[in-house]
């Protein structure tokens, strides 16, 4: 009995001490900077009391730098899994009150269990980042956890959803696990990523740049696009990861779970009927369009402040998870540009990953044009959008509201390479280009050898926007499936969508494509 008791004391003790972290006074001291702690994270992320956590008691075998009499169970980072809205989901919180949450070579391992385990199960991984980055007392044995941590987000690339939320530092080569995973969240004023420091900047090319501007989440979800999401605090963040897998399925072999809506399906979109101004030059919202036609008005947008010429993000339609790409009119006219292209390239390939079906709205005058563009490789970059739309086997719907112009209505989930329903709105336009471009090319002689030069450019324009500017022509060659009314939007594409979901397509076995990367 007293034997036992001694037992259930040292049980007790080192789980407790795995608990205490580094200690109060470095609690606070999160605190203070306004971040929770591992643990509190967890607690919020997770439904509550699901949470079950693995290795507390790993500890690190260092013995360098004193090391050996600095020993914290649990080597701070916290694993385990536990359920979102009852759905398990696999995670890890890095304890900044541990060694500044850095990860040496245990921590690593800890970290790459839970990705194994993820995978054996077919459970997202969720990835709290809280990092000095790798432990410096701990060597290569620390580049090496890295890179083992890589590899398996690599593996689990396209078979289990992987998110990554930043909440502290994320420096150096750390930042390439969550550039990896599907989704990156950051935490306004308190995460920070970057390959090199301020400091290092300095030194080496004398530029002088703040920690913020340099990696901020500002930074990141304007200017590089590395950040999909942004929150205001960690609560925020971990609300959003919440939102994001209660629309995602655990694994690339099922679907997302079905939301029951009593948004009723024949609901006209009575607002759409006049969305599109008479003006073709004058811009529009396109997430109107997006939130009358989805249950609910609800749209999670993703990269909203990024490339904003094109939207992407989620929604249900009849219950059904969604992934929405539509061009934006308001912003560069909807021009797909390098930035627009990459961005939604990679949400396409997501949705393909994950059997997420793809409803795509289209306003596009074509690319954008310029030299910065040619020499920044629009040519390669604008083709991964064409490879991700043209490789894309789940159901492909496509709405043209407007322009749809040249080469880009190729890219935009066109019939021809394998839209699966595509309609129109009667203010559509396709053609080559726009009618005034287009006269100013094929009519020049005839313009300038008129008696009335202005008067010969506008008739020509009035015949071209009757021949071409409108959705007739591509719907008697069947490359458009209809012409419906605005207000049809929603009733059409939620019929259309319920036809497609058992829909299967094969394509030639090879080990994998080769996209213009
Ligand atoms: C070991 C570290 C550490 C690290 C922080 N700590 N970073 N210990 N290895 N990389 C420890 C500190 O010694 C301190 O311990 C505690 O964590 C908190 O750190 P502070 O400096 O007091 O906190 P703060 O002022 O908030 O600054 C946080 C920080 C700073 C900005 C992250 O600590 C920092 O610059 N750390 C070094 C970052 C770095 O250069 N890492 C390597 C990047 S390269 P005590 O005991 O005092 O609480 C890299 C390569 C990865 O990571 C390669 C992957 C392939």
């Amino acid at each position: 009995m007293v034997a036992d008791d001694a037992r259930v004391g040292e049980l007790r003790r080192r789980k407790a001490q795995a608990i205490a972290g580094g200690g109060q006074a470095r609690v606070s001291a999160q605190h203070s900077k306004g971040k929770l702690t591992a643990r509190e994270r967890l607690d919020l992320l997770l439904d509550d009391g699901s949470f079950m956590e693995i290795d507390p008691l790993v500890e690190h075998r260092c013995r360098d730098f004193d090391m050996d009499r600095n020993v914290i169970p649990g080597d701070g980072v916290v694993c385990g899994h536990g359920t979102i809205g009852g759905r398990t989901v696999y995670c890890f919180a890095q304890d900044f009150t541990v060694y500044g949450g850095s990860l040496g070579e245990m921590h690593g391992l800890k970290i790459c269990k839970v990705l194994d385990m993820a995978l054996k199960t077919g459970s997202p991984v969720i990835g709290l980042n809280d990092s000095g980055g790798a432990r410096i007392q701990e060597g290569v044995a620390s580049l090496g956890s890295y890179a083992e941590i890589f590899f398996r987000n690599v593996r689990a690339s396209g078979v289990i959803p992987q998110i990554s939320v930043i909440m502290g530092p994320c420096a150096g080569g750390a930042v390439y696990s969550p550039a990896i995973t599907d989704f990156v969240i950051m935490v306004d004023g308190t995460s920070h990523m970057f390959i090199t420091g301020p400091e290092v900047i300095k030194t080496v090319t004398n530029e002088e740049v703040t920690f913020e501007d340099l990696g901020g989440s500002v930074t990141h979800a304007t200017k590089s696009g590395v950040t999909h999401f942004t929150a205001e605090d960690d609560e925020g963040a971990l609300d959003l990861v919440r939102d994001l897998i209660e629309m995602l399925p655990s694994n690339n072999l099922q679907r997302a779970p079905i939301l029951p809506t009593n948004d009723s399906l024949d609901r006209s979109c009575e607002k759409l009927q006049d969305l599109v101004p008479e003006n073709p030059k004058e811009p529009y919202d396109i997430v109107m369009a997006i939130e009358e036609t989805v249950d609910d008005g609800a749209f999670l947008e993703v990269q909203a402040e990024f490339a904003m010429n094109i939207v992407v993000g989620f929604a249900r339609l009849g219950g059904h998870t969604i992934g929405v790409v539509a061009n934006q009119p308001n912003f560069l006219a909807g021009c797909l540009d390098i930035d627009a292209s990459v961005k939604a390239a990679r949400f396409v390939r997501f949705c393909d990953s994950f059997n997420i079906p793809l409803l795509t709205f289209v306003d596009v005058p074509g690319f954008l044009p310029g030299a910065s563009q040619e020499w920044g490789g629009i040519i390669r970059h604008g083709a991964k959008l064409l490879y991700a739309y043209a490789e894309a086997t789940v159901p492909k719907l496509t709405v043209i509201t407007r322009k749809a112009y040249g080469g880009a209505y190729d890219v935009m989930s066109s019939k021809h390479i394998r839209g699966d329903y595509n309609v129109a709105w009667p203010s559509a336009q396709l053609a080559v280009m726009g009618a005034e471009g287009a006269v100013q090319i094929i009519h020049r002689r005839r313009i300038n050898s008129s008696g009335n030069p202005e008067q010969e450019r506008e008739r020509l324009v009035d015949d071209y926007v009757d021949t071409f500017a409108n959705p007739y022509r591509a719907a008697s060659l069947g490359y458009l499936d209809d012409v419906i009314q605005p207000s049809e939007t929603r009733k059409v594409m939620a019929k259309a969508l319920g036809a497609l979901l058992e829909k299967e397509e094969v394509r030639p076995a090879r080990k994998h494509g080769n996209i213009p990367l």
